[in-house]
């Protein structure tokens, strides 16, 4: 009923999950039109809050929000007293929390499913579905293709479920990380047992050969010493220059907000696929929560 980590969905109900989002791509239905969908956020969100309440919408649903900063639990309430509250407002809670593990607490008290927007360094399952949807859109195919995850891999949930998603469909991976922010070796170790995945790592900005190169930002707010995160965005940044030994058709993917890690230039080639990539948060968030209102997900 839940949609927590990706490490708890198998191929076929991923595949199934992409396989709705391509039908639901344009659509306006009428199908969850007495269902509410609350999108509890205790972190910012532009995409993710945005795109699930638009989903809610087009399904027929109403979205309601609640955002941390204006919640009781600047008063002091616990996350406990509000999920068991809210759980009796909605039909699905939508969560984003720092903690780590707080979305499937709120699952274990929620009398309703709950979706993980986001738990601290944890995961990102539906930013994972939306990243395997977008280079199956792409691409054409997510096995056999070679994807550079580049950027703060330590930190970032999105690039943890992805890696974990991408082994799961047969891509290879190769990690450029820099010093300090690599791959939690747990995931690495359990994508290679599971799925005997090739991932690759390295520490140089070598992006030759790769069929996507998906980067994302230094996630400053994890960082015990902000000026720490400061310095390493600062020396880390894609310009031209490194693009220039890549494929014609290397896709560049980001889940997006983008710092400085990305020159204006880059942005600008046609390579840069970003924006499509959020967009496509619609579809398959429509598909999510579709399968969750219906009671499908198992
Ligand atoms: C990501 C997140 O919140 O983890 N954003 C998103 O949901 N699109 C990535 C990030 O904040 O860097």
């Amino acid at each position: 009923m839940d949609v927590i980590s990706i490490r708890d969905f198998d191929k076929k109900w991923i595949e199934s999950i992409l396989s709705s989002a391509k039908k639901m791509e344009g659509k306006r239905l009428d199908k969850h039109s007495c269902k509410i969908v609350a999108t509890l956020f205790f972190e910012p969100s532009t995409r993710t809050n945005m795109s699930f309440q638009s989903a809610a919408n087009r399904l027929g649903a109403r979205a309601i929000a609640l955002y941390g900063e204006m919640s009781s639990q600047k008063k002091g309430e616990s996350l406990v007293d509000t999920i068991s509250v809210v759980s009796g407002y909605a039909d699905v809670l939508v969560i984003r929390h720092p903690l780590e593990g707080s979305a499937r607490l709120a699952a274990d008290i929620s009398k309703v499913p709950v979706v993980n927007a986001g738990d601290g360094g944890n995961q990102h399952p539906t930013q994972t579905l939306i990243d395997l949807y977008t280079i199956q859109k792409l691409k054409g195919r997510l096995s056999g293709l070679k994807v550079c995850l580049l950027g703060d891999l330590k930190y970032a949930r999105a690039m943890r479920s992805l890696l974990y998603g991408l082994s799961m469909f047969g891509a290879e991976t190769k990690l450029i990380a820099p010093k300090g922010l690599e791959m939690n070796r747990d995931i690495i170790k359990e994508s290679k047992e599971k799925f005997d995945a090739k991932i690759e790592e390295s520490g140089k900005m070598d992006f030759s050969g790769c069929d996507v190169l998906y980067i994302c930002r230094i996630q400053k707010e994890r960082f015990a010493d902000p000026y720490e995160a400061e310095k390493l965005q600062k020396e880390f940044r894609v310009d031209e220059k490194l693009l220039e030994n890549t494929k014609d058709d290397l896709a560049i993917l980001h889940p997006l907000p983008k710092i400085d890690e990305i020159s204006n230039a880059v942005s600008r080639l046609k390579q840069a696929k970003y924006f499509e990539q959020a967009h496509n948060g619609i579809p398959v968030r429509m598909a999510v929560l579709d399968a969750v209102l219906s009671d499908e997900v198992g």
